[in-house]
């Protein structure tokens, strides 16, 4: 590591090697509050001159904005970034502000298409299925998505929020080179089967979510009083009413170690996302996002911190006492398939 740029870990066992920490840009086009296209693409120059070259997408993203946004900089560095981007969130025709998931077939390839147009690109390094459609065998979906490898139009698969046992079926079929799913000290379900599977397997995890949307930085406390309006982390139960009050007072023992490392609460919370590669013993490329060059250089620079057994102790237990679930509607998740 020279000059402040990050290592790298391989994404899955066929490679390649990615920066260990990747970008998550969907915040550049919407979710979070007021967007700023400047900074946005500002803060991309910035990841790449630090080393991170795995670049996080998806079709859902602002209903294609976020891949159509992110396209001229992947075009202009195209031999050095990887594209990740997905597919499965769908917009009924005449219900442009629901979703609704999609895994057969021949949405499959439309979605790849239209991603491939929307970015200008020719093929996609990494291609996930963003969600599960249970009424459609997993088989049949990776199967599609294996053509598409086949046909030079993506090179690697990814899954997100899937099972443990979706993850062997899927890989049954094709070999699936990553895991995206939440992770982070507020957010630990899949350590007990889909991390253990995917260490079997050969599987890079991805954790998205890797600050809990922000909230494990303290940059804010109840979304409704410090958020704006549009911001999608009004919804969540955790970061509103006594939830939120009451998940602040988790964030203790991290200021704490923040404070022992000269370093910031969302450092930490990188810091050991990260070091869950040596505690669970596979490649783990986090994929904070954020719209801000001085962010992206803090949360690079957190993969320069190493806590000790005694912190990683203290910062056991905040997971169990987290109030509130991920997401207010869980069935758009793994959770309750295990
Ligand atoms: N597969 C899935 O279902 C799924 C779901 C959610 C997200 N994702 C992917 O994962 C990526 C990351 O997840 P996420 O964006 O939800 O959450 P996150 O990375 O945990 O947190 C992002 C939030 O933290 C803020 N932030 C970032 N660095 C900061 C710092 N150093 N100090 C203070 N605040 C900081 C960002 O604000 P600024 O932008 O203003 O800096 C943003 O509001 C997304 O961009 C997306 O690509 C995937």
């Amino acid at each position: 590591m020279t000059n402040g740029t990050i290592g790298t870990a391989a994404l899955g066992d066929q490679g390649p090697e990615v920066g260990v920490q990747g970008l998550g840009c969907m915040g550049m086009s919407f979710a979070y509050g007021p967007v700023d296209a400047d900074a946005s693409r500002a803060t991309l120059e910035r990841a790449l001159e630090l080393g991170v070259t795995l670049y996080d997408t998806a079709d859902a993203y602002g209903a294609g904005d976020n891949e159509r946004f992110l396209s001229p900089f992947f075009k202009a560095h195209r031999d050095e970034v990887v594209i990740a981007t997905k597919f499965a969130l769908a917009i009924p025709p005449d219900e442009p502000t629901r979703r609704i998931i999609r895994n057969d077939p021949p949405y499959v390839r439309q979605a790849v298409e239209a991603s491939l147009k929307r970015l200008d690109v020719d093929v996609i390094d990494l291609y996930y299925m963003h969600r599960r459609d249970v009424n459609v065998p997993i088989e049949e979906t990776v199967g599609v998505m294996a053509e598409l490898v086949r046909e030079g139009k993506v090179k690697q698969l990814g899954l997100s929020e899937v099972t443990a046992a979706e993850l062997r079926a899927a890989h049954a079929v094709h070999p699936i080179a990553a895991v995206q799913s939440e992770w982070s000290l507020f957010s630990r379900d899949i350590e007990a089967k889909v991390v253990p599977a995917a260490r079997e397997l050969g599987v890079t995890l991805v954790p998205y979510s890797p600050l809990g949307r922000g909230f494990l930085t303290g940059s804010f406390v109840d979304a409704e009083q410090d958020l704006t309006a549009d911001d999608f982390r009004r919804q969540h139960p955790r970061f509103t009413g006594d939830n939120a009050a009451a998940n602040a007072s988790l964030l203790e023992p991290i200021r704490a170690i923040a404070e022992a490392h000269g370093a910031t609460l969302g450092q930490i919370a990188l810091a050991w996302v990260q070091q869950r590669a040596t505690v669970h013993g596979l490649p783990v490329v986090p994929i904070p996002g954020t719209r801000k060059p001085t962010r992206v250089e803090e949360n690079t620079a957190a993969t320069r911190i190493t806590l000790t057994e005694e912190q990683l102790a203290q910062l056991e237990p905040i997971a169990a006492k987290v109030a509130g679930t991920r997401y207010a509607d869980m069935t758009f998740t793994s959770a309750g398939r295990e």
